[in-house]
């Protein structure tokens, strides 16, 4: 009977370090751990609250800016998002107010980086070879004066 002491001890121990790792556990692993398995979802919520999100996507813009966003919805940019070409609607609206002013690009470059003719794009994306296509000096601006970027078909 003596040597059983040795067998509660060890037990005793074992019971103290397991309730410590459980509550620890439960103190420092948050909540929505294991929602969705060793993903948090919760985080991204948690984030969206310490930084406002800075996309608003291709519709976020339609409320303001009517015009635009029916040009687009028809003509051969459909497939392309304002924040593409204007940068993050962060910089212009927060909290459905306007904040600041949104960048605009009217360089060639911006055209040019998309529409630029490059062996390796697919052969039917529509390009341009920039120096037979444009009759005048390649400037700011000049793809503008026969293509709206909003709808660009000339
Ligand atoms: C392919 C690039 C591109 C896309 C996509 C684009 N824009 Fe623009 N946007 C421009 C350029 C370039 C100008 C400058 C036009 C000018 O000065 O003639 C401009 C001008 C504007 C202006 C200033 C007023 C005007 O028409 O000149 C507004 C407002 C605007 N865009 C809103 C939008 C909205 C809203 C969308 C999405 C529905 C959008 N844009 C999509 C390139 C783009
Ligand atoms: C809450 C309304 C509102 C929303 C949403 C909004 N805009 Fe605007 N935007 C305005 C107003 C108002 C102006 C005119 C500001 C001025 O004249 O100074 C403007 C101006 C602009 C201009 C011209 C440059 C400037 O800042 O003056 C561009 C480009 C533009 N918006 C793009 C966008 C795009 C792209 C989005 C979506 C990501 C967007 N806007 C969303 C209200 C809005
Ligand atoms: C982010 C890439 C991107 C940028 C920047 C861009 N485009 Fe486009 N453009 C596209 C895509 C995508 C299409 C659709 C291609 C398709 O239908 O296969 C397109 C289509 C076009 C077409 C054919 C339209 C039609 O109806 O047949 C023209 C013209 C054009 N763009 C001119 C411009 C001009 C001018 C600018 C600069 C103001 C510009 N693009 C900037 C991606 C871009
Ligand atoms: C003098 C007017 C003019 C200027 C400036 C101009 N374009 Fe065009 N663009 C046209 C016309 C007209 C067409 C349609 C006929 C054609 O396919 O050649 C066209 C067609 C296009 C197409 C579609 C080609 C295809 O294969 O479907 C693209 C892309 C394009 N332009 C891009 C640009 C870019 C980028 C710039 C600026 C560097 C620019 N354009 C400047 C008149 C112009």
């Amino acid at each position: 009977m003596e040597h059983s002491r040795h067998v509660f001890r060890i037990a005793l121990v074992l019971v103290v370090a397991i309730s410590a790792f459980v509550l620890l556990r439960t103190l420092f692993v948050p909540r929505t751990y294991g929602d969705y398995g060793p993903y948090r979802g919760g985080n991204v919520v948690e984030q969206a609250h310490v930084r406002e999100p800075r996309h608003a996507g291709s519709d976020g813009c339609t409320s303001c800016h009517a015009k635009q966003a029916a040009d687009r919805k028809t003509g051969g940019h459909k497939a392309v998002s304002c924040e593409v070409c204007h940068g993050p609607s962060g910089i212009h609206v927060q909290a459905g107010a306007v904040k600041g002013k949104m960048p605009v690009d009217r360089s060639y470059q911006l055209c040019a980086r998309c529409h630029r003719k490059i062996e390796g794009r697919p052969e039917k994306f529509p390009q341009v070879v920039l120096d037979q296509h444009v009759p005048a000096a390649l400037e700011t601006g000049v793809c503008l004066q026969c293509h709206n970027p909003h709808s660009p078909k000339p």
